[in-house]
């Protein structure tokens, strides 16, 4: 048995101990909001907190993070959307959606470290969670507006939720 804390409760997993983090929450612990991208900690997408610091899961055998504390998208906005996930909506970010919770993660991690980060640590946290182009160019506002007063800084264009004119036939 292996001893872990995720999103604040107690848990013990029957399993083997170089198993992912990743499977063990989402097929052990039925915490599937942590997504399986690449598995070779390129995307970014499996991201989660251990002990406040952002971790890909994906590569991160689960007797690691024993007696260390797990944080999950599912505990990060166990009590409401918390800023990060605020700003997210505001500025519209997700497209198909399936890189948000390793981005979201991502940002979180940055501002609970560094709660008026520049552009520099910004773009230092962000880039190494992948995505298609648009949503990865927009990816700064979001950690920007949620460590600022939303008036500090502009929010980027709107997309257009006009349906897409139809092809002729
Ligand atoms: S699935 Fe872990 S980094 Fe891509």
């Amino acid at each position: 048995m292996i001893n872990l804390n995720v999103n604040g409760r107690a848990q013990s997993v029957d399993v083997e101990p170089e198993m992912p983090l990743l499977w063990v929450l989402r097929d052990v612990l039925d915490l599937p909001g942590t997504k399986y991208g690449c598995g070779i900690s390129q995307c970014g997408a499996c991201t989660v907190h251990v002990d406040g610091a952002p971790v890909r899961s994906c590569v991160t055998p689960v007797s690691t993070v024993a007696g260390k504390k797990v944080v999950t998208i599912e505990g990060l906005g166990a009590k409401g959307l918390n800023k990060i996930q605020q700003a997210w909506v505001e500025h519209e970010v997700p497209q198909c959606g399936y890189c948000q919770t390793g981005m979201i993660m991502a940002a979180s991690a940055l501002l609970a470290k560094n709660p008026k980060p520049s552009d520099a640590d910004i773009d230092a946290a962000m880039t190494r969670a992948r995505c298609l182009p648009p949503a990865a160019n927009s990816s700064r506002p979001p950690p920007r507006s949620a460590a600022a007063s939303p008036s500090s800084f502009p929010s980027p264009p709107r997309r257009s939720r006009s349906r897409p004119a139809r092809l002729s036939r």
